[in-house]
């Protein structure tokens, strides 16, 4: 007799994106006359090309492996040596932060990063998460029964919710208890804020206090524009100790459907054994990948590689600001009709807060049957999310434009009964 995880029956309902899908789907095939003016901006997708320096990446890499004498097999499970190195330099050494490549470790992507980093972490460590939250961290929590059982109220009694609001500038207040692993993310899915030195400042000191582990999701740093705000957990003083950095190649260079990005464990990083001895996580997150991963293909990696060449950097540059200006198309579109939005300056994402006496989902149908829009509705992310709804600016500009002047319709916001 072969047992089930029961813990998977705890999940609420079905992952958010493919619930959403699902609903498009219905909505779509209930009314085929508006079904090819659906506009998506729900999941966080990219839609424009890979840039030219990845393509010419890709196809060299691709030659090599038809010739004996470039072929490779498997690779380092941890990532080539020439990916690893390019990182270190760019994204840390040039920002002064002290990363050494045996400390990153190249994935196919942050969402896997997530969910299997919890490998290496013991059974009954107190968790903390942001709400609204990316919902996999919360999902792969409860898959392995760290987050206790649903709370009525849309969450898990065993984890310390952190709300990310308005009034705190979607930066969460530090919890009153200690806690041992907390999750942050910056800048922000779904609320599209950034943090400050001073805030994350805050968290490393008290993670230092407690002992405790900071999962930071920098997925979306490349989209942070104001010059004061740290792109690194590990440029803040300290986080060797306390914090494991994750990043994607999925925003920046658009790899949602290559898949690369890395995760960041400083080895000075320590967590605790029963009998009281520290152990260093990078040693078990080594074992871990060596034992479950065979690395990420190679034409990929090369890919990747070349998002840091000159020209490669001047192409993500373009990129992220064609993302940005769909962010301020849609955010002067949604405050035209008096809508508060957050988010868009620093991130691909805006943070809408709808009419009084909407809820989330109100929202989604309503935008969906009168606009023919997707959105990802607030509640989704968390209780703290309802009443808003989460705009993916990654689109292309005809969608975008078209979008903006779908929105001003004043139907769609009216107050709700
Ligand atoms: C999102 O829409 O929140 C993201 O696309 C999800 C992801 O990156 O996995």
């Amino acid at each position: 007799m072969a047992f089930i995880n029961e813990n998977y029956l705890k999940l609420q309902a079905g992952y958010l994106f493919p619930e959403i899908a699902r609903r498009v789907k219905a909505f779509a095939d209930a009314r085929p006359d508006v079904a090819s003016r659906i506009i998506r901006c729900g999941i966080g997708d990219v839609t424009e090309p890979l840039p030219a320096a990845c393509i010419a990446a890709l196809h060299k890499a691709v030659d090599e492996m038809g010739v004996r004498e470039t072929f490779r097999g498997y690779g380092p499970e941890q990532g080539y040596d020439f990916l690893r190195n390019a990182i270190a330099d760019n994204d840390y050494k040039a920002r002064g932060v002290d990363i050494d490549p045996d400390e990153i470790f190249v994935s196919d992507g942050s969402k896997c990063d997530c969910g299997n980093l919890l490998d290496i972490f013991g059974p009954g460590n107190r968790v903390a998460m942001m709400d609204p939250v990316y919902p996999v961290y919360v999902d792969t929590n409860v898959m392995l029964g760290n987050a206790g059982d649903p709370d009525g109220k849309g969450g898990f009694d065993k984890l310390t919710y952190l709300p990310c609001t308005a009034e705190n500038g979607f930066v969460p207040e530090l919890p009153k208890e200690p806690v041992d692993l907390i999750y942050l993310c910056y800048p922000n899915n779904p609320t599209g804020a950034v943090a400050t030195r001073e805030q994350l400042q805050k968290w490393v000191d008290f993670a230092l206090s407690c002992h405790a582990v900071i999962v930071y999701d920098a997925a979306y740093e490349a989209f942070i524009s104001s010059p004061e705000i740290p792109h690194s957990i590990f440029e803040i003083p300290g986080a060797r100790e306390c914090a494991i950095e994750l990043r994607s190649f999925s925003k920046n260079g658009g790899f949602t459907g290559l898949r690369c990005g890395f995760a960041v464990i400083p080895k000075t990083l320590k967590g605790y054994r029963r009998n009281g001895e520290t152990y260093p996580f990078h040693a078990l997150w080594l074992r871990n990948h060596t034992t479950k991963f065979n690395g990420v293909a190679y034409p990929v990696q090369r890919a990747a590689e070349a998002l840091y060449s000159p020209e490669g950097k001047a192409q993500v540059k373009q990129l992220i600001a064609f993302y940005k200006e769909n962010a301020r198309l849609l955010k002067e579109a949604l405050s035209s009709v008096g809508l508060l939005v957050n988010g868009y300056a620093d991130a691909s994402y805006l943070w809408v807060r709808g009419p009084s006496g909407a809820t989330s989902w109100d929202l989604f149908d309503r935008i969906l049957q009168h606009a023919n829009i997707v959105t990802t509705p607030g509640s989704g992310f968390g209780a703290a999310g309802e009443g808003y709804f989460r705009l993916s600016a990654f689109n292309s500009r005809a969608n975008i434009e078209e979008a903006c002047r779908r929105l001003v319709d004043p139907v769609l916001f009216t107050p709700f009964k």
